[in-house]
């Protein structure tokens, strides 16, 4: 008898946990639907359905963090980022329709490119680990990680397209992403190039 008991008693507690959880799971599948169609109906063109971009001047989207994804649009929509590509294509959406793409394209895998140059990216691996300590360049894993995974709201880099890495440090060091950008550009003013395309060979090939 008392088995019984705990044996209902489990079986309540599934199936509160099912019933708290089911409209959850529900919401992801609406948003993963709600992304998917977004993705299709034009952002596929340029950064792929999974978030491989057909160009290096796209940036990968696969497996970049959420809440940066969802930043962004936020900010082109508002102008504070500029980008002529992007400006049209975020007029419609909503802070939801951003959540769903940030969460979307954070989940698709990570994918790396093969090294070009591999003494370059050596060059650039040390950057990235050290900065410069003779110019006082600050070293990029004490923001972007160790693994250039990033964080909830820093930009991953580890598999991004070299050149578009390089784009971007180009524009901050111009101030001309300016969205954000005050801590990119005391990193980015400072860089030469030899170690703006050695960090940027570096992360392309970064798994
Ligand atoms: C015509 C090509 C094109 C299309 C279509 C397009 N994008 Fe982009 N996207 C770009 C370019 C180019 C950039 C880089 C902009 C810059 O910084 O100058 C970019 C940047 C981004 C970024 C910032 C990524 C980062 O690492 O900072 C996000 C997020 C993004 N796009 C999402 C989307 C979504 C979502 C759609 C569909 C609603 C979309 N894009 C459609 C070309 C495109
Ligand atoms: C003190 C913290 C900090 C350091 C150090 C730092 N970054 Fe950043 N980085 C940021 C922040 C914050 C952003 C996001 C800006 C935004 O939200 O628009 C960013 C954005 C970027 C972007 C744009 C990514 C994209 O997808 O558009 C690149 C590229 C980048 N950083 C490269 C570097 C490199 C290379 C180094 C080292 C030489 C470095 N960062 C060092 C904080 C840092």
């Amino acid at each position: 008898m008392r088995e019984d008991w705990a044996a209902l008693r489990v079986a309540l507690v599934l199936g509160l946990l099912t019933l708290t959880c089911a409209p959850l799971m529900a919401q992801t599948a609406a948003d993963h639907e709600r992304a998917r169609k977004i993705v299709s109906g034009g952002c596929l063109l340029c950064h792929g359905i999974d978030g491989e971009s057909s160009s290096e001047l796209f940036p990968k989207l696969a497996a970049q963090n959420a809440a940066y994804i969802a930043r962004q649009l936020a900010s082109f929509k508002s102008g504070a980022r500029k980008s002529t590509a992007m400006q049209g294509m975020v007029k419609d959406l909503s802070e939801a329709d951003m959540k769903a793409l940030g969460e979307y394209f954070s989940r698709k895998p990570a994918t790396a490119h093969e090294l070009r140059d591999p003494d370059l990216a050596a060059v650039g691996r040390y950057v990235y680990a050290q900065g410069n300590r003779f110019s006082g360049v600050a070293a990029c894993a004490g923001c972007h990680g160790p693994d250039a995974a990033g964080s909830a709201e820093l930009p991953r880099l580890a598999g991004q397209h070299a050149l578009y890495i390089e784009n971007r440090i180009g524009e901050f060091s111009r101030r001309e992403r300016a969205s954000d950008n005050a801590v990119m550009h005391a990193v980015a003013e400072k860089m030469t190039e030899l170690e703006i395309k050695a960090v940027a060979e570096y992360l392309a090939g970064k798994k």
